[in-house]
């Protein structure tokens, strides 16, 4: 099993609860990683502080100081690649990234979306479930791709919705199952037992199947 420590960035774009979680994880000996930045579209995201009083350095790379978004993500790019990290991690980063920044991390940037995907894709996606009327919802670590919320599905845990549930209600509920999966995620990651094979993401057995471990479509994952 691969269990070199590795490194992450995490994007995000507010409270940075997920973040937090992952921290904890990181802390607890729990991922065989480290955080080696915090990069944020948002200069006021709480996420920042969380960063600080972890000592993690923090790159803010603001949306509205560049002209387009082209620009925009060539400033992401080597905001991420001054770490040369083996994973990003999208922890509520609320943009839309194009397919220059995607492809380039292709197999190593993930995200975590609150709710059981393919259903309610893009915003308020705890709203949309309850106003949809269904009966279970959840939250998805994948894998991104070029389609929004659409990529290979790496860990998804789910909730009842009960009568009475609003968005921020759910949305909680939901949460709390967050700060659960990504950690989880990451952790399977950095210790090589995930492996892609077309949009199926497997758990490998290192023991019965070393040679899938950490493979994305035959070649190394990271
Ligand atoms: C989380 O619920 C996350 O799933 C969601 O934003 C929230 C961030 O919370 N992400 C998306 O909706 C992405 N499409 P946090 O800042 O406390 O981690």
């Amino acid at each position: 099993m691969n269990e070199k420590k590795g490194t992450f960035v995490v994007l995000a774009s507010g409270r940075g609860s997920n973040f937090q979680a992952i921290l904890d994880q990181v802390n607890a000996g729990n991922i065989p990683a480290s955080c080696c930045a915090l990069i944020t579209d948002n200069p006021d995201a709480y996420a920042i502080e969380r960063a600080g009083a972890a000592g993690i350095p923090v790159q803010v790379v603001a949306f509205r100081s560049f002209p387009d978004k082209g620009s925009y993500e060539s400033a992401l790019i080597s905001a991420i690649d001054l770490y040369n990290p083996d994973l990003v991690v999208l922890a509520g980063y609320m943009r839309i990234l194009g397919n220059a920044i995607v492809s380039r991390y292709a197999g190593r940037m993930i995200n975590i979306h609150p709710s059981l995907l393919p259903a309610f894709p893009g915003l308020h996606a705890q709203e949309q479930a309850v106003r949809y009327g269904v009966k279970v919802a959840g939250c998805t670590v994948h894998f991104v791709t070029e389609d929004m919320d659409a990529g290979p599905v790496i860990i998804q845990r789910s909730v009842p919705v009960f009568a009475g549930d609003d968005g921020a209600l759910l949305a909680e509920r939901i949460l709390h199952e967050e700060h659960i999966a990504f950690p989880e995620a990451i952790r399977l990651f950095f210790t090589g037992r995930l492996y892609i094979e077309g949009r199926i993401v497997g758990i490998c057995d290192p023991d019965a199947t070393p040679d899938l471990c950490g493979r994305h479509n035959g070649e190394e994952l990271r």
